[in-house]
């Protein structure tokens, strides 16, 4: 079965076909990183306008590269949330229109799920397929940042998640605080590559409360308490030596907290995905305290980790598989429906809000 996936919920406009052996057959992706760089972070009507601008084109490419073309695809998937709801509904448009024309099932996709299951991408035909259930995913991106267990494809649950920002707003904050420009992971990671974490040194956050939760807002306010008292540093060794302490506070709350949920769930696999699973020292942190703990690791290639329709396409044919098509019923959402609200207590058990007065 090739099923195309379609995906518009942030600021990457994709299209991709994927087989249920999770064979990418065609993947293209068209990023917005350069329009929404003047502002810091991702400006919601811009990313919906240029969406409008480029889906066509990326269809269009992805089919053209794709052997057998549009008459080889048995199905349409699309994410239908979490996202900015006016980026969904271009991509959910086409694609019901799509799949409307041609008369094809179509099935929608939670975009986070995708991230989920991104491990079992292959991307040539000799590479091995996916790896053992279950896992524990440490899913860290721009907009969320949280641990799942994951038993199947269809059995995923929440195991700990952020209090406030995600890793990656975290990492763009920081870079925006030292003038470094969006997105701050990717220049945080090279320059601090140059830095003495020692020489700076942050708290890492929530490691003395032994659960399942981040938080890097307090993180952030450090970093801004400090550019206040000594200013942002002039010269590039400091600026170095503040963003590799920054980082290493960041990944080490990551990696430590992963560790601790396949320790308590006794799962001893750990998969790395999100915009911030392609940070170099996450990658080297992680396989050294795996392999310390006995943890095998599996981080996805880049391609794979960010936003892309191959994992779209690849969550819509276990989707399809699993529980047949859907009947056109596509509603996008901002928020994860299945996303619980709360925190989560030392024992791991989620302590729920109090209901509204
Ligand atoms: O998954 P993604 O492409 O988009 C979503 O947010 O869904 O993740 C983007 C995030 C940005 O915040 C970016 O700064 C971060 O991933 N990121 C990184 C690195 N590359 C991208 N963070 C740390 N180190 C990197 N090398
Ligand atoms: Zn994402």
């Amino acid at each position: 079965m090739r099923v195309l996936g379609i995906e518009s919920s942030c600021d990457e406009t994709g299209a991709a076909v994927v087989d249920e052996t999770g064979l990418v057959h065609a993947d293209v992706v068209a990023s917005q990183i350069k329009l929404h760089a003047p502002y810091g972070g991702v400006v919601p009507e811009l990313a919906a306008r240029a969406h409008v601008k480029n889906i066509g084109h990326v269809v269009r490419a992805t089919l053209e590269s794709l052997e057998g073309g549009l008459a080889s695809i048995d199905a349409i998937a699309v994410t239908q949330g979490p996202g900015l709801v006016g980026a969904l509904l271009v991509g959910t448009s086409l694609a019901k229109a799509m799949a409307w024309s041609l008369d094809k099932p179509l099935v929608g996709v939670n975009h986070l799920e995708g991230h989920l299951l991104a491990p079992f991408l292959r991307r040539r035909p000799e590479d091995a397929p996916g790896l053992a259930f279950p896992y524990v995913a440490l899913l860290a991106s721009g907009g969320h940042t949280a641990i799942y267990r994951v038993d199947s494809p269809t059995e995923i649950e929440l195991v700990g998640q952020t209090r406030d920002d995600a890793a990656g707003e975290a990492y763009d904050k920081a870079a925006k605080l030292l003038g470094l420009g969006y997105p701050g992971g990717p220049v945080i990671d090279r320059l601090a590559a140059k830095g003495d974490p020692a020489a700076h040194p942050f708290a890492v956050p929530m490691q003395r409360k032994k659960g399942l939760e981040f938080s890097f807002a307090g993180l952030k306010t450090a970093l801004a308490r400090k550019i206040e008292r000594e200013g942002v540093p002039a010269d590039e060794r400091t600026l170095a030596d503040v963003a590799a302490g920054f980082q290493e506070a960041v990944v080490r709350s990551l990696v430590e907290t992963s560790i601790r949920a396949c320790k308590e769930l006794e799962v001893p696999r750990l998969v790395l995905t999100g915009g911030v699973a392609a940070n170099s020292r996450l990658r080297a942190l992680a396989t050294s305290r795996c392999g310390e703990e006995g943890i095998a690791l599996v981080i996805p290639p880049f391609s794979s980790c960010t936003d892309n329709a191959a994992m779209i396409a690849y969550a819509g044919v276990l989707e399809l598989l699993e529980v047949g098509p859907d009947d056109l019923t596509i509603a996008p959402y901002s928020r994860d429906p299945q996303r619980k609200r709360g925190r989560f207590g030392p024992d791991g058990r989620l302590i729920p809000r109090k209901p509204p007065r």
